[in-house]
Formats: structure tokens, C-alpha cells, sequence
């Protein structure tokens, strides 16, 4: 099944020449400007998108270190909103939609991680479309009242792993669910997408290590979607092969710019990627994420082993499929050889294996069952390829405590 029967650019297997399946519909990427420097064509692009006043849209870390201001450097007399705060609320988009009114701005800038990028394109929404963000939730069937009719949007990655900028999401922390909750559409995805890696430079270790295992968790977890869609699985093979080769580089030695260019390439092409939809691994680090100050590609980290070891009864061909497409599995046990990387790859980051060690930021073993329920109302775990229960979500949340 596709991520939901709202989306409007994915068809569901069995793919074509199946009399009964729908004809598959393919409708992306966004304009994507690469490499080194490129942020310095953000000006000529809003200018290009008829974009005068922009509203940049980051967060308070981004200004502390210098980036919010050498970005907004490059644009004349831009407005800037600071206050996103990781695993965004509506309240940041609230606040960021008044000031881009009572500015009468024009267009946005997402300039940031994924929190940030995300925080834009929900103000995006919200400055076109009546309502709160609760009336666009795609498990409510929200997608289908989310129009073209909305502002342009470029998008300024500075971590290596949301891949929101050719995403179609944004994933907000909402009153009314209780629960991150995600709003889709393609008219989401921003209108340009600018990847510089000089802006990643200056990622400390963990974070460049956890943002990069979000960007690998999405590769992985959308080649073993079941979601019809061969464009998107070679896409995530060149991701992941992307992140191999620069993900232990760029954590050892963050000056690197060539590590870094592999790392934003894997990033872009696991958001690519993931049109086809996520899995089990996602579902529950939004849960986990929307409940403790905790880093969604660290999440990530820690659960993807459990994931993959419950998804080979259902998947077994597939994962030893992917360990071949990228070079291992040829003793016969790819998919075995694939779950043994990925704990060799995350033995030599620097993140926690285990939830336990997360409980100093607000997370509680005996909130399990809680956590499990928020996860089962998750969008991602629908294209995971083994159906999850509420026992199953227990039980891969216990393993990986
Ligand atoms: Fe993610």
C-alpha cells in the first residue's frame, strides 16, 4: 500500500501490467541546486520565483553559531524568524505565520534542519489555507485540501539527513493529536531546494553522525517499502552507497567537503527517496520524538537493527537484495550481512545504542505501551513490509531499551 491513499504521486503495486492496478504516476523531483557555494544563488532564485520579501524561517541554534547570518547575509533586508525549536510545535508555526503577515512577506526560506525546513513549509500552509494544521492531517485525510495556492519556498538544508527539502511532509508536534503529525502533499514540496555542503561544515561529530543515520534509515527503509516504484528504489541504492562513503569520514573529520558532498547528495536522495514511503523505524521515532527532547536520526540509529531483524520474516529477499546492490551478500546471507553493517557502521559512531540511555531526556520505559499507540497512529509503518500491531510496537521499543 502506498503511505496513503491522499498522495497523489504514488501508485501501489503490483505495478504496471497488472490489469486491475492504476496507471503508476511519477511526479518529482523539485529543482535542485548542488555543491559547494550554491547558497550563493538563494537571492537570484527567490528573485527568480518573484520573491521580494522573503521570510527566513531557522532556528535559535543556527543564529548562535553564525549560519542563520551568513545565509540572511546574502538576501537584501530579509525577515528572519529564530524560534523553531527542535521537533517544531504549531505554536513556532502560529508565531512565524503572524510575522510573516504583519511583514507582508512574499515567500519563505527554510533554513535549517529538518525542524526548520519543516516549521516553513507549514507556514507555507498556513498563510494561504484557512484553518489549523490538525484539518490537514494526512491520516485524517487532510492531503486532499492542501492547494497549489501557496507562496514560493526555497529550501536551505544545513544537516545532512531530513532530506525534507525534496520532501512533500511537514512533521509537526500538534495540540489537538497529541502526536507529531505529518501534513502531505506535492504542492509541499519546496520550490527549490538549495544543497550547499560548506554549510555543513561545522556539524559537531554526533550531530552529523545522527542526521546522517536519518538520511541512511530512509534509503533503507524505502527500498524495503513494498510501495511500487522503481525510481525511487534506485534512487535510495545510490543514497545509501552515497552515505557509505561518507558518513564515518565526515564524523571523523568534519572539514572534509568531499565527505560532506557525499553526505548532502545521500541526504537529497534519501528525501527523494522516500516518496514512496518510510516504515516501522519512523512510525516509532515519531512517537518517541514528539514525547522526549530527543534527536529524530538518533532514534533512528538506535532502532533500526530491531526493525530490520523483525522485518526479515516478511522481507528476507528484499534486504538481502539491497545488501547485494551495494556490495555485500555475495557469501549468501545478504540480508544477515546487512543488519551485521549496520551494527558495525553504528559501533563506530558516536550515538547510544540503547533507548536507556536516552531516559535523561525524557523518555520512561514504562510509557512503552503509550508510545506504541502514538507510533500505531503513525502514517510510516502502513508501507513497512511486515504489518505491525500494537504488540509488535511494544516489543521492538523493549528490545531496543
Ligand atoms: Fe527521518
Amino acid at each position: 500500500m502506498p503511505e496513503s491513499s491522499e498522495s497523489t504521486d504514488i501508485a501501489a503495486g503490483p505495478g504496471p501490467g497488472a490489469e486491475t492496478s492504476a496507471p503508476a504516476l511519477f511526479t518529482f523531483p523539485n529543482r535542485v541546486l548542488f555543491g559547494a557555494g550554491a547558497r550563493r544563488s538563494l537571492a537570484a532564485e527567490l528573485a527568480r520565483l518573484g520573491v521580494a520579501r522573503p521570510l527566513v524561517v531557522t532556528d535559535p541554534g543556527l543564529v548562535a553559531c553564525g549560519l542563520a547570518g551568513r545565509v540572511a547575509d546574502l538576501l537584501d533586508s530579509p525577515q528572519v524568524f529564530t524560534d523553531v525549536q527542535a521537533n517544531p510545535t504549531e505554536e513556532n508555526v502560529l508565531r512565524a505565520v503572524d510575522r510573516y503577515r504583519e511583514a507582508g512577506c512574499d515567500g519563505l526560506v527554510g533554513l535549517g534542519g529538518g525542524s526548520a525546513i519543516d516549521a516553513a513549509k507549514a507556514v507555507r500552509l498556513l498563510a494561504t489555507h484557512p484553518g489549523r494544521l490538525a484539518d490537514y492531517d494526512l491520516t485524517a485525510g487532510g492531503g486532499d485540501r492542501i492547494t497549489a495556492e501557496m507562496p514560493p519556498m526555497a529550501a536551505v538544508p544545513t544537516t545532512a539527513g531530513t532530506g525534507s527539502e525534496a520532501g512533500r511532509g511537514t512533521l509537526i508536534q500538534l495540540p489537538q493529536t497529541g502526536r507529531k503529525t505529518i501534513a502531505l502533499s506535492i504542492h509541499l514540496l519546496p520550490s527549490v531546494a538549495i544543497c550547499d555542503p560548506e554549510l555543513t561544515l561545522g556539524l559537531t561529530p554526533e550531530l552529523t553522525a545522527g542526521t546522517g543515520m536519518d538520511a541512511l534509515t530512509h534509503c533503507v527503509e524505502s527500498y524495503l517499502s513494498p510501495t511500487f516504484h522503481p525510481i525511487c528504489d534506485g534512487i535510495a541504492i545510490e543514497g545509501l552507497k552515497s552515505i557509505f562513503r561518507g558518513l564515518e569520514e565526515a564524523v571523523r573529520d568534519g572539514s572534509r567537503l568531499e565527505a560532506r558532498s557525499a553526505m548532502m547528495m545521500g541526504a537529497l536522495l534519501g528525501g527523494i527517496s522516500f516518496h514512496k514511503g518510510l516504515g516501522v523505524v519512523h512510525s516509532l521515532s515519531h512517537a518517541l520524538g514528539g514525547e522526549g527532547r530527543v534527536h529524530h536520526g538518533t532514534l533512528n540509529a538506535i532502532l533500526l537493527p530491531h526493525a530490520l531483524r523483525f522485518n526479515r520474516e516478511a522481507a528476507e529477499p528484499r534486504i538481502a537484495e539491497l545488501a547485494s546492490r551495494v556490495g555485500l551478500g555475495r557469501g549468501g546471507d545478504g540480508a544477515g550481512h546487512l543488519v551485521t553493517l549496520m551494527q558495525i557502521v553504528l559501533a563506530r559512531l558516536p550515538l547510544p545504542r540503547r533507548l536507556s540511555e536516552l531516559e535523561s531526556a525524557g523518555l520512561d520505559r514504562g510509557r512503552i505501551p503509550h508510545y506504541a499507540r502514538l507510533a500505531m497512529l503513525d502514517h510510516c509503518h502502513r508501507t513497512n513490509p511486515r504489518a505491525c500491531t500494537q504488540a509488535d510496537m511494544e516489543d521492538l521499543l523493549d528490545r531496543a531499551w
